[in-house]
């Protein structure tokens, strides 16, 4: 079922007396990141994936957001879904999302799966990407920067021997509103750094990073889930940045085993 909430497109399938599962993508893709999960997991989960605002079909607005914003976002969905403690799945952006959300209010949550994200800040050199990332939009247009950030998040193999998926995450990103993306360049760049409340988080935590994810290597992840009392650590092989849509199958086992033993 489709639904617009909050004037965010949501996407919503599985059995409602089931866990909830939330689903929050990376940037600058869409709910679709998650479509290879959401087909197996919705056989024994209630799923619920959204279009972080500006992106996919989700409204873009003035373009002005923050990251406390998307956070907003993320917790009106599960209370107009009146979702009980979902398990609370992001993936990088969508990793910043919920990382931030399990920092004000943990207690929402049953428990907590980050896939290839981080919890430092931007510091200075990144900021500094974001800056010329936006004049490259500003200057050349969305495709040009869709094209020069989309591959670095696969795996070089996967781009080879996956084009089809590589070519509609291409394709998908270059759709997106210009405006959105270069709003959510800037919630990116403007957030809050988690690392410290990593210590105080009592949820588990399933950490998950492709093999060969250059943007947050597993030495960063391995890192973020020493912080965490109660995480659980996995390596996704034969996957870069992208690791959900890379490799499904050992994403979805990973998924499926933490939720059932929780
Ligand atoms: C993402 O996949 O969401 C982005 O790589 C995050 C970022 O640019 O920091």
């Amino acid at each position: 079922m489709e639904s617009i909430i909050n004037s965010l497109f949501v996407k919503i399938s599985g059995n409602p007396e089931s866990q909830p599962v939330v689903f929050v993508h990376g940037f600058p893709y869409d709910h679709q990141m998650w479509q290879f999960q959401i087909e197996e997991l919705e056989k024994q989960f209630y799923c619920i994936t959204y279009d972080i605002r500006g992106l996919g079909n989700s409204y873009v607005g003035d373009g002005q957001y923050t990251m406390e914003a998307f956070v907003w976002d993320l917790f009106s969905v599960i209370d107009r879904l009146e979702l009980h403690e979902p398990v609370l799945c992001g993936l990088s952006m969508g990793g910043y999302i919920s990382l931030r959300a399990v920092e004000k209010n943990e207690n929402r949550f049953k428990a907590l799966i980050l896939c290839d994200t981080r919890s430092e800040a931007d510091n200075n050199a990144g900021k500094l990407k974001r800056a010329y990332a936006i004049n490259k939009i500003n200057t050349m247009g969305l495709n040009a920067f869709v094209d020069d950030f989309v591959p670095g998040c696969f795996w070089n193999d996967s781009i080879e021997n996956k084009s089809e998926l590589f070519n509609s995450v291409l394709t998908r990103s270059k759709s997106n509103n210009p405006l959105g993306v270069k709003g959510s360049l800037i919630a990116m760049l403007s957030r809050t750094d988690t690392t410290e409340a990593l210590k105080k988080f009592n949820l588990p935590t399933l950490v998950l990073v492709g093999e060969h994810d250059s943007l947050t290597p597993p030495a960063v992840m391995k890192k973020m889930a020493k912080l965490i009392y109660k995480s659980q650590f996995a390596v996704v092989p034969g996957a870069g940045h992208m690791s959900p849509l890379e490799n499904p199958d050992f994403v979805n086992e990973k998924i499926k085993n933490f939720i059932e033993n929780l």
